[in-house]
């Protein structure tokens, strides 16, 4: 029976056998309209968690995810936390100005993640897909072993712990941040930077035959395997590592020593104290990367990650020893150095982005900048 646009619309007049009828085929229509909707979506599904369990498998693999074919449809990190809006006006520590307080600066806010931890513990070992490619790729010429196995042998000569709490309004945690600048030389600014209760030094950062300038306590001292050095007992060594190698060297150095050399010598033997060395987590690496030096350079520099590591476990940041020479080249306080302006040629950190950072910083009174000679 043929069905006329006139019964068709007759249909949404009232029932009669007729539109009975129209009423059954446009159910079956709707039916199957909903069907056709049913099987894109699953098919949709079917492929999303195919394709994400793909790419995760090789990535599973190298965490040493024992069972890779378990697939991570939601990547657990989840993106940026700002500080809270509602703690807005409140006191987060004791000091006459916090770095955790929000709504002093908007753009401080807005950039600041709370919630990845700086050190790379027990607790995080995992790596976000995107963290992990990335950081991979820092050294892309070194193969990477099977994180989990590697930090769990890791982990059981150094703590791997987090020793940091977060903000609490009766602590005032007073943070200098020194830098390796020349122009440090002759700032006079040693029992200043002494009067911190932690004190953070990088890479060679001499004190002995300084301290008038550069002060003679350390409490963290942050160095990559080629520039490591032994440390007097009670400083916590933070190591950055850039590759897995630089992981299996510190358990090495710190046992049987079979590790001298990576792109460069090191030391097969590392005397610090074990129960305050320390990890520094890539993700934290890359969250700098991403939401402070905004990708300029290729890495941020030492500098950099000792600055913000600061700026996340201290309530007051201080900050020495930061600022190039005259010709922009990053000149050291106890030798003249012959390649303060190799970073430049390689495009490796941004100085100038750097500079506009601290200064910005500076301007958020989230830091006090003393710039010496
Ligand atoms: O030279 P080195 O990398 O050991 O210096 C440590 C950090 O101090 C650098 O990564 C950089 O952030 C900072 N620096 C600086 N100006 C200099 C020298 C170093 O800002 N003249």
């Amino acid at each position: 029976m043929r069905i006329s646009n006139k019964n068709l619309l007759s249909t949404a007049k009232g029932p009669s056998p007729k539109c009975n009828i129209v009423t059954m085929k446009c159910s079956l229509r709707v039916f199957i309209l909903f069907l056709v909707l049913l099987v894109a979506f699953l098919t949709s599904l079917f492929f999303t968690y195919t394709l994400t369990g793909v790419t995760n498998m090789a990535y599973l693999e190298t965490q040493g995810v024992e069972d890779a074919h378990r697939v991570k449809l939601v990547p657990s990190y989840l993106g940026m936390q700002k500080l809270s809006k509602d703690l807005v006006g409140q006191k987060t520590c004791a000091c006459d100005r916090c770095v955790g307080d929000p709504g002093v600066s908007q753009w401080f806010d807005e950039h600041f993640d709370q919630d990845i931890l700086p050190l790379w513990t027990k607790a995080n070992m995992k790596l976000d897909p995107d963290v992990y490619n990335w950081w991979v790729m820092l050294q892309p010429q070194f193969k990477p072993h099977n994180l989990k196995d590697v930090l769990s042998k890791l982990f059981l000569i150094v703590p791997g712990e987090n020793p940091y709490s977060s903000w609490n309004r009766s602590r005032c945690r007073r943070c200098a941040v020194v830098g390796n600048s020349g122009n440090l030389h002759q700032s006079h600014y040693g029992a200043d930077i002494n009067s911190h209760d932690f004190i953070m030094r990088m890479n060679q950062a001499p004190t002995i035959g300084f301290e008038t300038d550069v002060g003679s306590r350390t409490t963290h001292h942050f160095m990559y395997p080629e520039s490591a050095k032994n440390l007097p007992a009670n400083i916590s060594f933070v190591l950055v590592p850039f590759k897995t190698l630089d992981l299996l060297w510190i358990t090495s150095a710190l046992s049987m020593g079979e590790i001298r050399f990576t792109y460069a010598p090191v030391k097969q033997f590392l005397r610090v104290d074990k129960d305050k060395v320390q990890i520094y987590n890539p993700a934290f690496f890359k969250y700098i990367h991403d939401n402070w030096t905004e990708h300029h350079g290729r890495y941020p520099s030492t500098g950099m990650l000792v600055l913000f590591f600061a700026l996340h476990i201290c309530d007051e940041v201080n900050v020495y020893g930061f600022g190039a020479d005259s010709r922009g080249n990053w000149h050291h306080y106890w030798e003249n150095n012959r390649y303060a302006g190799e970073f430049r040629k390689t495009g490796v950190h941004d100085a100038d982005f750097e500079a506009k950072l601290i200064n910005s910083l500076a301007e958020a009174g989230k830091i006090r900048v003393f710039r010496g000679n």
